[in-house]
């Protein structure tokens, strides 16, 4: 009896042994600028944003990164990977304005090897340059006169004067798109431009302000814009997921609350000119006939705005073109109205793992941890399809594929560990195919003192 007792232990040991959720181990810990700017506004610092997308990019044998010194002078720094050492110069531009909306994006252009930079904006012209050709590849000596002077427009093309999000994506047909929103939070478009033949083009709007929205109250919202979790190819295929955030404030529970509310998903096999639905029918066309929050078919979870719902969390796509999406808000045990989502959110947020079955569905799971942030969590996945969530301060939670993503683990704790990182990161999802997160974080601090701008890179599962 014993003896059965003792191998069915032994069986079930090795099972979970098998089965453990995946792991990660700590490479590197670099320091990039050991006085990066530093002060917090909208509950963010301006080097570490989750809608960067690209403030760290790995581009074939380089990575490249993003950040402001201290005084404010924006810097791009390029190493050889695997572990080349940094290079550094400094763009003639510096931090306009103490926002930290005011992001430095990168992306380069597959067909001529140049490197982009969109920064520095925040419902105002941004500022952009273009490198000289092969750039990107070249390892040309890394000096600030390799690339144009800079400008408020794109090339030739006038994107306006009411500028925020700039991101720049890598299509798998090796174009580059630039996605960015016009207008200003509560009143904003979604827009798309494309680099081609050594030139930008407009592809226009494919998510507007208008429609209107009732909240479960009665109050009714006739303005917005549409927050993304990310832009993200997969094939052929551009995968969106976002959140509106509405205009009317009367929308949400209360006046400190957070006015977004629902998860859409729409999908593009065109590079991002005709979008469809969950249910495969054309919902929008960008440039004549946008979606809106009426547009049907496109919530795949609902949710108020009493919840303190997060906008630009992340995204990505699995292996068999399912997206999964991390969302993060007060779930109602807590509280039915989050009065403030500053104080609220740190106390009782959680991410949420919302994911497309193979039947089309959508299945969400409450991720064990808490956010203990007003900030977000990125998402990754390696190439066995097991789900790493980065939580705020480099928390490393992991969930199997082999359990149907059950076994939530905690396989880093960047609190424990002292990194001291100020709540939100920023991933290089260019190298995650190679079986490395590169994460950017930057070190807490207080007022305006300038803390370590830090590179940790971990290798998923070995
Ligand atoms: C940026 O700030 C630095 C340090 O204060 C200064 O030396 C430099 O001239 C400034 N650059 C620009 C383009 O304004
Ligand atoms: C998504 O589409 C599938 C297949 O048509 C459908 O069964 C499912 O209910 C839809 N899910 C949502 C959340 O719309
Ligand atoms: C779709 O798949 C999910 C996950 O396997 C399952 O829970 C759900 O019942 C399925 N729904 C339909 C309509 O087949
Ligand atoms: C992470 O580390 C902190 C600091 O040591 C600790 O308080 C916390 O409980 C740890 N979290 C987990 C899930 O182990
Ligand atoms: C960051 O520093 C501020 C100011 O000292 C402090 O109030 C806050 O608790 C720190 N955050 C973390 C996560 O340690």
């Amino acid at each position: 009896m014993r003896l059965i007792q003792f191998l069915a232990g032994a069986v079930g040991l090795l099972a979970n042994v098998c089965k453990a959720a995946p792991s990660v181990s700590v490479v590197s810990n670099t320091q990039l600028d050991p006085e990066g700017i530093f002060f917090v506004s909208y509950d963010g610092v301006v080097n570490v944003n989750s809608f960067q997308l690209s403030a760290v990019l790995t581009y074939k044998n380089y990575q490249f990164a993003a950040w402001y010194t201290s005084t404010g002078t924006a810097i791009l720094g390029r190493r050889k990977l695997p572990s080349g050492s940094w290079s550094t110069l400094q763009l003639p531009h510096n931090l306009s304005t103490m926002d930290s909306h005011n992001a430095i994006n990168l992306g380069v252009s597959p067909e001529d090897g140049k490197i982009h930079v969109a920064l520095d904006c925040h419902s105002t012209s941004l500022f952009y340059t273009i490198s000289e050709a092969n750039l990107a590849t070249s390892g040309n000596s890394w000096v600030a006169s390799r690339f144009a002077a800079i400008t408020s427009t794109l090339g030739t093309l006038n994107i306006g004067t009411e500028i925020t999000y700039p991101q720049f994506v890598i299509t798998p047909q090796n174009l580059l798109q630039f996605v960015f929103r016009t207008g200003i939070s509560g009143d904003g478009a979604t827009q798309l431009a494309e680099y081609s033949a050594g030139g930008w083009n407009n592809v226009g709007s494919w998510a507007s302000a208008t429609g209107t929205y009732t909240a479960p109250d009665g109050a009714v919202s006739t303005l917005r814009n549409l927050y993304i979790h990310g832009f993200t190819y997969h094939g052929e295929r551009a995968y969106v997921s976002g959140t509106w955030r509405e205009q009317n404030a009367a929308v949400s529970c209360s006046p400190e609350g957070l006015t977004n509310h629902d998860t859409i998903y729409i999908y593009s096999d065109d590079l991002g000119r005709t979008w469809f639905n969950n249910a495969s029918a054309q919902v929008g066309t960008s440039g004549t006939s946008p979606i809106n929050v009426n547009t049907a078919g496109i919530i795949v979870d609902s949710l108020d705005a009493d919840h303190g719902l997060m906008n630009q969390e992340s995204q990505t796509v699995d292996s068999t073109g399912l997206i999964h999406i991390i969302i993060s808000y007060v779930p109602g045990r807590f509280t039915q109205c989050v009065e403030n989502y500053e104080t609220v959110r740190p106390e009782f947020a959680r991410p949420f793992h919302l994911y497309q079955n193979p039947n089309g569905t959508f299945t969400k799971v409450e991720i064990p941890f808490f956010i203990q942030a007003v900030g977000r969590s990125q998402i990754l996945m390696d190439s066995e399809d097991n789900v790493y969530v980065i939580l705020p301060y480099v928390r490393v939670v992991t969930a199997s594929k082999a359990t149907g993503w059950t076994d939530w683990t905690m396989v880093y704790n960047g609190t424990a560990t002292a990194l001291d990182a100020f709540g939100e990161v920023t991933l290089d999802r260019a190298r995650v195919p190679t079986g490395v997160a590169s994460v950017l974080y930057q070190q807490n601090s207080t007022g305006t003192t300038p803390s370590a701008v830090k590179l940790i890179d971990f290798t998923l599962n070995g």
